[in-house]
C-alpha cells in the first residue's frame, strides 16, 4: 500500500492529509492543487484527495479514464489530462464533476467522444482535445454545457463533420477552433445566435464554399466586435455563391481559389467580382413518356448540369411537390421512384432543376394502364390547389417556401 502512496506535510502550505505517489499536494489558500504531471502515470492515481480543486496529469501515460477515477470530485475546478495516450472516454467518466470548469484533453488518441462521455460537465466552459484523432463527436456529447461552454478548440482531429445542431446554441461560445480538420460543411446560419464569438478559426479544412451567415456581417464591423475569422487553406469553389462574401469582406488573410479551373490558385480578394460566376441549370436528359402497367414501379429521369450542381425536384400532376414516402423516392440526383403505382399518378409530371444561378424544367408523361376490375379507385384528391409560378420565382426563394407533400 505505502509504494503507491505516501502522506506528506507542508508546514508552508498547510496540512495535507494524502498525496498520490510522486504528486505534489498544496493546499493554497484553503484549496488544494493535486500536481500529477510528467511522473510515469500509467493510470489516474486512485487516492487524490477528493476535495481537490486542481487536478494536473499532463505528460503521462493513462491511456483510458472512466470507473472510479473522478468519483465525488464535486469541488475539481481544473482538470488537465493533456499528453497522455488516452484512447478511451467510459461514459460517464467525469459525472461527479459539477463545478469543473476546464478540461485538457488535448494531446491524446481520442477517434470517438460519445453521448455520455463528457455527461454532468454542467459548468464546463474550457473544452480543449486538439491534436487527438477524433472522427466523430456525438451530437449529444456537449448537452450538459451547450449554454456555460465559451471555448471549444476540436482542431488538428480527422473529423469530417461536426454536431453543427449543438455548436449553434452555444451562447457563450467565445471561442471555437475547428482548423486542421477535414470538414467539408458548415451548415447555414449556425453561428447567427452566437453573439459572443469572437474567434472562428477553419483555417485547412476541406471548405469549398461558405454559406451567408449573420456572423460576417458583424465582420465587416470588426473593430466594434473585434472578430477574427480565419478560412484560409480551404479549397474554395469561386463561383457565384461565394460572391456574397467578395463583396463583404476585405480580406487580410490568403484565402486562394481551388477551382474552377480559371481561377485556381488566384487570391480571392483580387478577382473581380464579375468572375464569380455560375452556370444556370441545363436539363441534358430526361424521360419523355412512360406507359406503366398500374401496380407496376414507374423511374422518372432527369439529368440536369450546371454550377453549382443543380438540385433536382419533381412537381406532380396535381402540382404539388413529390416527397419521399412509403411509395415514392425522389433523389437530388433527378431520379423519381414510384414503386406501386396507382391509378391517380397517371399524368404530366415537371422535372425542375434548381441552381443558385436559375432553374430549368422538363416534362415527363406517365401513362398508368388501369387494371379492368379494380373499383373504388379515386381518380383524384379533389382538393383545390394553388397553381405554383415557379418560373417567376427566385430559386432560393422557391427552395424555402416550398412545401413538400407526399404523394398520397
Ligand atoms: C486546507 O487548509 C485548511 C486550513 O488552512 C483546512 O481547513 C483544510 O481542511 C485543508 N484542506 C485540505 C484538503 O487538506
Ligand atoms: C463517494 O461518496 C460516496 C458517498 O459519500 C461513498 O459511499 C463512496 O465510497 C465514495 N467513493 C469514493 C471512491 O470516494
Ligand atoms: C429522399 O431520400 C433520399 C435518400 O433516401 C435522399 O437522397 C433524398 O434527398 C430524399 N428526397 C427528399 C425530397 O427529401
Ligand atoms: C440517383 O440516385 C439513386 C439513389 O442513389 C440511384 O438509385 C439512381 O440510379 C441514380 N440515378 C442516376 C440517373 O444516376
Amino acid at each position: 500500500i505505502f509504494t503507491h502512496f505516501s502522506l506528506q506535510f507542508y508546514s508552508t502550505w498547510g496540512v495535507v492529509s494524502a498525496c498520490p505517489f510522486h504528486c505534489v499536494c498544496r493546499n493554497l489558500s484553503e484549496s488544494l492543487s493535486t500536481l500529477c504531471a510528467d511522473k510515469g502515470l500509467l493510470f489516474v492515481p486512485p487516492h487524490v484527495d477528493r476535495r481537490t480543486v486542481e487536478l494536473r496529469l499532463a505528460d503521462n501515460f493513462i491511456t483510458e479514464v472512466g470507473g472510479n477515477d473522478f468519483v465525488n470530485m464535486t469541488g475539481l475546478v481544473d482538470l488537465t489530462l493533456s499528453r497522455n495516450t488516452i484512447h478511451l472516454i467510459r461514459p460517464m467518466a467525469f459525472a461527479d464533476l459539477e463545478s469543473l470548469r476546464s478540461l485538457h484533453l488535448d494531446g491524446n488518441r481520442l477517434t470517438t467522444i460519445g453521448p455520455k462521455d463528457l455527461a454532468g460537465l454542467t459548468n464546463l466552459q474550457h473544452l480543449i482535445v486538439n491534436n487527438n484523432q477524433l472522427v466523430k463527436v456525438s451530437v449529444e456529447a456537449f448537452d450538459d454545457f451547450l449554454l456555460t461552454l465559451e471555448d471549444l478548440d476540436m482542431s488538428y482531429n480527422n473529423l469530417r463533420r461536426v454536431p453543427w445542431e449543438s455548436i449553434q446554441n452555444m451562447a457563450s461560445l467565445h471561442t471555437l477552433n475547428l482548423d486542421h480538420n477535414l470538414i467539408d460543411h458548415i451548415a447555414e446560419g449556425v453561428f447567427g445566435e452566437l453573439y459572443k464569438l469572437a474567434r472562428l478559426d477553419m483555417t485547412s479544412n476541406r471548405l469549398r464554399t461558405l454559406p451567408p451567415d449573420p456572423l460576417f456581417a458583424r465582420y465587416i464591423l470588426r473593430f466594434l466586435f473585434s472578430i477574427l475569422l480565419n478560412f484560409g487553406g480551404n479549397p474554395l469553389h469561386c463561383n457565384c455563391e461565394l460572391l456574397w462574401l467578395r463583396r463583404l469582406i476585405r480580406g487580410d488573410d490568403m484565402e486562394t481559389c481551388a477551382t474552377p479551373t480559371h481561377l485556381a490558385g488566384r487570391y480571392f480578394w483580387s478577382i473581380p467580382e464579375e468572375e464569380f460566376t455560375c452556370e444556370p441549370p441545363l436539363i441534358t436528359r430526361h424521360t419523355h413518356k412512360l406507359w406503366v402497367l398500374e401496380g407496376q414501379r414507374a423511374t422518372l429521369k432527369c439529368r440536369a448540369i450546371g454550377d453549382p450542381e443543380p438540385i433536382v425536384h419533381w412537381v406532380s400532376p396535381d402540382d404539388r411537390i413529390v416527397a419521399n414516402s412509403s411509395r415514392t423516392s425522389s433523389f437530388s440526383n433527378g431520379t423519381l421512384d414510384i414503386l406501386v403505382t396507382v391509378a391517380r399518378d397517371d399524368g404530366a409530371y415537371t422535372c425542375i432543376a434548381i441552381n443558385a444561378a436559375g432553374e430549368a424544367t422538363a416534362t415527363v408523361d406517365l401513362k398508368i394502364i388501369p387494371l379492368p376490375h379494380r373499383g373504388g379507385v379515386s381518380g383524384n384528391t379533389g382538393s383545390t390547389l394553388v397553381r405554383l409560378s415557379i418560373k417567376n420565382m427566385n430559386p432560393v426563394y422557391l427552395q424555402r417556401s416550398l412545401n413538400i407533400y407526399p404523394l398520397h
